[in-house]
C-alpha cells in the first residue's frame, strides 16, 4: 500500500498546484497578477484589460483592448432569449436566495452556450467558453434579480462594472460608481488557492465542462466564511446602530463565541491590501454609514487585539467591500453574486491551467468510523 501523507486540517499550508496566474503574500500583505501587483491594476486598469491579463497572460496592447473589450461585450448578448425569458422564474423558485438562484441560471446558460466536458474542445474554444461563461454572469446575476433586463441588454454600457450596475438598477451608472465597482471586482478576480478556486480546479480536474467549474466555484463561494461575509457585515453595522454601541457589541459577540465578519483571515497576517483599496473607495463615495464602519473598525480591531492575542487577526476584504456594494447602489442580495461575476474570470483561468496539468485530484481519507465485518 502507498504510503500516506498527513495534512493538516483545512490544508493549511500544503501545495497542491503549481500556478502562473497569481500569488498572494500574506506576510506582506501583497497579492498579484501574473507578477503585476493586483492594487495598482485596480487602481489603473479596466477589468478588461486585467481580464485579458489573467486569462491570456498578458495586458493588452492598444488593438487588443479594443478586441477584447469588444469580444466581452459582444459575449454578454450570446444568451438566448428564452434562457433570459426563463429567469425571472428561477429567481421566483429561488425566493431571496440569489447565490441559488445564480448557481441555477449559470448552469442553463452552460448549456445555452454548447459548453461540453473540455476534453472535448479545441484550445480555442477552451477559451471562448471562458470568456462566454464569465461574460454571462453579469447578466444573469441581474436577470435574477429584476425583470426586464433581457430588454436593456442591447443598451447596457460597454463596460462590464457599468453594464451590471445598469441591469442591476435599471438606470445608467454614474462614472465614478462605475469605476468604484470596477475596482472590486478587479481586486476580487483571484485570491491563491482558495476553497472556490480550489473546487473550481477539482471540478477542472475531472474533465468536466467550464459550466461545472463555475458553478462548483459558486457554491463554494456561497459559505458566510468565504464570500457570505459583506451582507452580514452591514447587518452588524445595523445591528450597532450608533458608535458608542460598538465596543459593548463587539465583546459580547465574542464572548458567545460568534466570529465577526470582515476580520480574520487565512493567509493575511497584516492588512488585507484589498481592504486598504476599498477602505479608500468607501471614504471617496461616501454615504451614511462610513463614519460609524471607520470607528467600529477601530473597535473591533482593538478588542481583538485584547482577547485574541496569539492570532494577527486583522479586517479583510469583506468589511470595506461591503460599504463600496452598498454605496454604489447594489442590493445586499447581489453582494455575494457580485463577487462571483469577477471571481468567475479567475476559476475560468484557473480551469484552463488546471486543464494543462491533466491530473485528476483525488486525495485520500482515513477511516476512523467502527470495525468493518467480514464475512
Ligand atoms: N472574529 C473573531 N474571532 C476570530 C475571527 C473573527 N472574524 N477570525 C478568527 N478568529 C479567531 C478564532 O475564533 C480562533 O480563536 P481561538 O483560537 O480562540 O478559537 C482564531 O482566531 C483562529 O481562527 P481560525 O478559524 O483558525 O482561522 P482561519 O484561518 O481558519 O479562518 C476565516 C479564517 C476568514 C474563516 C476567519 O477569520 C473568519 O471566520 N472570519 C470571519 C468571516 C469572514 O470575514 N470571511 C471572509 C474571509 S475573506
Amino acid at each position: 500500500m502507498a504510503t500516506l501523507l498527513e495534512a493538516p486540517k483545512g490544508l493549511e499550508g500544503v501545495v497542491v498546484a503549481e500556478t502562473a496566474i497569481g500569488d498572494v503574500r500574506g506576510e506582506e500583505g501583497f497579492f498579484h497578477y501574473r507578477g503585476h501587483d493586483a492594487t495598482v491594476l485596480a487602481r489603473e486598469h479596466t477589468l478588461e484589460d486585467v481580464w485579458h491579463l489573467v486569462l491570456l497572460g498578458h495586458l493588452p496592447d492598444a488593438p487588443e483592448r479594443d478586441r477584447f473589450a469588444a469580444r466581452v461585450a459582444e459575449a454578454r448578448r450570446l444568451l438566448p432569449a428564452e434562457l433570459l425569458a426563463a429567469l425571472p422564474g428561477v429567481a421566483a423558485v429561488n425566493g431571496d436566495d440569489r447565490m441559488a438562484a445564480l448557481r441555477t441560471a449559470w448552469s442553463m446558460a452552460a448549456v445555452a452556450l454548447g459548453c461540453r466536458p473540455w476534453i472535448d474542445l479545441a484550445g480555442p474554444e477552451r477559451i471562448d467558453q471562458a470568456v462566454w461563461l464569465a461574460a454571462a454572469g453579469p447578466v444573469l446575476a441581474a436577470g435574477v434579480h429584476r425583470d426586464g433586463v433581457a430588454d436593456e441588454l442591447a443598451d447596457a454600457p460597454a463596460g462590464t462594472a457599468a453594464a451590471y450596475l445598469r441591469l442591476v438598477t435599471g438606470d445608467p451608472p454614474s462614472p465614478v460608481a462605475a469605476r468604484a465597482l470596477e475596482r472590486y471586482l478587479v481586486l476580487t478576480i483571484d485570491h491563491g488557492l482558495n476553497a472556490s478556486t480550489f473546487a473550481a480546479r477539482t471540478v477542472a480536474s475531472t474533465g468536466a465542462d467550464l459550466g461545472a467549474v463555475v458553478v462548483a466555484g459558486l457554491c463554494a463561494l456561497s459559505g458566510p466564511l468565504h464570500g457570505g461575509a459583506p451582507s452580514r457585515a452591514l447587518e452588524m453595522l445595523e445591528a450597532i446602530g450608533t458608535a458608542d454601541r460598538a465596543e459593548q457589541w463587539v465583546r459580547s459577540a465574542i464572548a458567545r463565541g460568534e466570529r465577526i465578519m470582515g476580520f480574520g483571515h487565512r493567509v493575511y497576517r497584516t492588512e488585507d491590501p484589498r481592504a486598504t483599496l476599498l477602505r479608500e473607495t468607501a471614504r471617496e463615495l461616501g454615504g451614511s454609514r462610513v463614519e460609524l464602519a471607520m470607528h467600529v473598525e477601530e473597535v473591533v480591531l482593538g478588542v481583538l487585539r485584547e482577547l485574541k492575542p496569539d492570532r494577527v487577526l486583522d479586517v479583510n476584504v469583506e468589511y470595506h467591500a461591503a460599504l463600496v456594494l452598498d454605496a454604489v447602489g447594489l442590493p445586499r442580495a447581489l453582494f455575494t453574486p457580485t463577487f462571483a461575476l469577477s471571481r468567475a474570470i479567475g476559476w475560468t483561468a484557473h480551469a484552463l491551467e488546471q486543464m494543462a496539468d491533466g491530473r485528476i485530484i483525488r486525495p485520500s481519507s482515513r477511516y476512523v468510523g467502527p470495525s468493518p465485518s467480514r464475512r
